[in-house]
């Protein structure tokens, strides 16, 4: 794993959108795991901005959501399908018909996962898998207690994280209580995992998934797992590390052809 310590938000959106740039000028029909929440909001600018100058194209880029709600109707504004659009895959030229987004609303949501599940691989699986951290730990909605070896399924989120994601809704008794999730499993199968963190709130559950221990209480430590795992932070949340001087000096150290 390394983990890579930069100034701001603005800091790990620039460097995180290289890496991703780095992937489709090599691979230009990349397979793209996609997070939701506050945390890859820069990145998603980011990748927007270049798109915009001529710079980067995402026209035989396909993508997967991690995660989406259950319950909410089609084309409701907190589905994980419209923040996407919103925010990244509606503002770029990835054709929407290679944005997939796990079936919240299908009446059977089991056959659904299954479903999901095969599209992945039938897309030849995730090149490079966005990643951001709840407070609990969770990564996409593998709440803590998640099965290490889990795949696309149903989950009920705790109150933490309904209290966590209300300021998404008008309030809380809107958010659901269930949702559909790539597994721990299913992530870990991806070639590279790229995990965000900005904002001191995050500094606990980071050093919790960095420094372990490796434990299904905090789902994001499964990364320990992972043999190209790149922990993107900014100074806030990287205060709880222990070895943060270790990180520093491997970064600063990096030799220039060791790209993430
Ligand atoms: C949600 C998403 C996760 C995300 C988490 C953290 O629960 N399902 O994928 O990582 O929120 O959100 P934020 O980045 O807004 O802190």
């Amino acid at each position: 794993m390394e983990v890579v310590i930069r100034r701001d938000a603005a800091d790990v959106a620039a460097f995180v959108a290289d890496i991703i740039e780095r992937l489709i000028s090599s691979s230009p029909a990349a397979v793209l795991g996609l997070a939701t929440g506050s945390s890859p909001l820069g990145v998603y600018g980011e990748l927007v901005r270049r798109h915009r100058s001529g710079a980067l194209s995402f026209g035989r880029v396909s993508a997967f959501l991690l995660d989406e709600y259950i319950g909410l109707p089609p084309g409701h504004p907190a589905t994980y399908r419209a923040f996407i659009e919103q925010h990244f895959s509606g503002l770029v030229d990835i054709p929407p018909d290679s944005v997939h987004v796990p079936n919240g609303a299908a009446a059977d949501v089991d056959a659904a996962c299954a479903d999901y599940e095969a599209q992945i691989r039938a897309a030849g699986g995730v090149d490079l898998q966005l990643l951001g951290i709840g407070g609990d730990g969770h990564v996409g909605f593998n709440e803590p207690t998640s099965s290490l070896a889990s795949r696309t399924r149903v989950k009920t989120l705790t109150s933490e994280t309904r209290y966590d994601n209300a300021r998404f809704f008008s309030a809380i008794d809107e958010v659901p209580h269930h949702v559909v999730t790539q597994g721990i499993g299913t992530i870990l199968e991806a070639r590279h995992l790229v995990l965000i963190a900005v904002g001191a709130a995050k500094a606990e559950p980071i050093a919790r998934a960095v420094e372990g221990p490796l434990t299904s209480m905090c789902p994001a430590s499964a990364i320990q797992l992972h043999p190209h795992a790149t922990v993107v932070v900014d100074e806030a949340a990287a205060t709880e590390l222990t070895l943060i001087d270790y990180y520093r000096a491997a970064f600063a150290a990096k030799p220039s052809w060791q790209f993430p």
